[in-house]
């Protein structure tokens, strides 16, 4: 069987927790490869909406084994809590079907304190995600591995004194304050311990065995550190290239799906040229309910986009749209789409007419009104790419496959 990778098209926050959550039904491994506690993948599970930030979205479907790659960056702190949360609501979360590879590297408080004194510009969630990247590429950073093999606390005052004398010249009681931290890392590399391992033998087997492999993608196209809207991006490779070397395995990902909302949010500073400041903004952002799973941010919101998924689809050769929030564009008429751009640079737009009917409910594409209908064949038109997924609300019953890749 065929690897598959879910990807964000726009600019995150596409609703591809939900997607993964979906197809992990059926498969063997979920792996992310990028990113860390930036992203935020919602599910609805029994009644309870789940917000996994570090944890793979598979790690609800019993017996689909979750691997965290080395292209992730991980805050063990946070990671314990997400674990113990996960636990308390009776899910499985051990190392049989949890692993983590030993090249990840550690995202520790001070990347959280470097984050909030630098990433105000850019509107990051705060995470550490940029200050831990750059540690990586500086080559002073804390790989997994050091939890493991039980040397995190020297690596970690090694860490400190590296940056001690930019940090003090700011605030000469930083460096103290973080140092205290080094407990938390300690008790949380214990608990992590077991769970750390090379990965990349399990997955090169898994896909040579033919098995089902489902790539989480984090963030969207635009936020590539190297294709998307710089330098407003993330600090990693969101494209299908990220797959490859965020697992370090060359895994044969025949499908690739463009996860993509039919209107378009950011959250975070940086271009948006469809934004709508308006009561039809407010309007997306109240019924969409577009507030950030990781910060609780109002995002920005505006129409699709097809130019920027344009883009996105050069970068990953989708195969395949899964098209979320339809149920948000109810009652809204006409509905707006970017299909291109003025000699300036703005986008032009067509109008599509709207439908009233509520479409939540529906469970087959016959059972959407023909303007729903007429809307999806004009996006398959024009992007040509067929939408194999289809969402029309938060419940895993509210979804359309029509071609699901397995
Ligand atoms: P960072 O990834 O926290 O460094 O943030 C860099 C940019 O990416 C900011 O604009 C963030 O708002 C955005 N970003 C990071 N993660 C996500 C996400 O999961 N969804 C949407 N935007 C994100």
């Amino acid at each position: 069987m065929p690897g598959c990778a879910i990807l964000g098209a726009q600019w995150g926050d596409e609703g591809k927790g939900k997607i993964v959550d979906l197809l992990a039904r059926r498969a063997h491994m979920v792996v992310r490869f990028q990113g860390g506690a930036n992203a935020g993948h919602t599910i609805h599970h029994r009644g309870k909406v789940l917000v996994l930030h570090q944890v793979p979205s598979g790690i609800l479907r019993p017996g689909c084994v979750n691997l965290v790659a080395n292209g992730c960056v991980l805050d063990p702190i946070l990671l314990v809590d997400e674990i113990l949360a996960l636990r308390g609501l009776g899910v499985q979360v051990e190392p049989s079907n949890l692993g983590i590879s030993e090249r990840a590297h550690v995202v520790t408080p001070l990347h959280r304190h470097l984050d909030s004194l630098s990433g105000s510009t850019i509107g990051t969630t705060g995470r550490g995600i940029g200050p831990c990247y750059t540690d990586k590429a500086r080559r002073v950073g804390i790989r997994m591995e050091s939890l493991a093999q039980g040397n995190l606390l020297p690596q970690w005052e090694r860490l400190l004194e590296y940056h001690a004398s930019a940090l003090d010249a700011v605030d000469p009681s930083a460096i103290s304050n973080l140092r205290a931290a080094g407990d938390s890392l300690q008790r949380a590399a214990s608990f992590l311990a077991p769970f750390i391992r090379d990965i990349r033998h399990e997955l090169h087997r898994a896909d040579s065995d033919d098995r089902n492999i489902l790539l989480e993608g984090a963030q969207g196209a635009l936020l590539d550190l190297d294709h998307g809207t710089y330098p407003f991006v993330t600090s990693s490779n969101t494209t299908i290239g990220g797959a490859y070397t965020g697992t370090g395995v060359h895994l044969r990902i025949q499908h690739r799906i463009a996860v993509l909302k039919a209107y378009t949010t950011r959250v975070g500073n940086g271009p948006f040229p469809t934004e709508l400041h308006g009561s039809i903004g407010q309007r997306l952002r109240r019924v969409g309910n577009e507030y950030g799973a990781t910060t609780g941010r109002p995002r920005r919101c505006g129409w699709l986009d097809l130019p920027i998924l344009t883009e996105s689809a050069m970068a990953n050769g989708f195969t395949a749209m899964a098209l979320t929030k339809l149920d948000c564009l109810t009652g809204m008429d006409p509905i707006r789409v970017a299909t291109g751009r003025t000699p300036s640079g703005d986008p032009s737009y067509q109008d599509l007419a709207g439908w009233t009917a509520d479409i939540s409910t529906a469970r087959a594409i016959s059972q959407l009104p023909s303007r729903c209908r007429a809307y999806l064949n004009f996006l398959e038109r024009h992007t040509e790419i067929p939408i194999s997924i289809l969402s029309l609300g938060p419940a895993r019953d509210q979804t359309l496959l029509q071609e699901p890749p397995w």
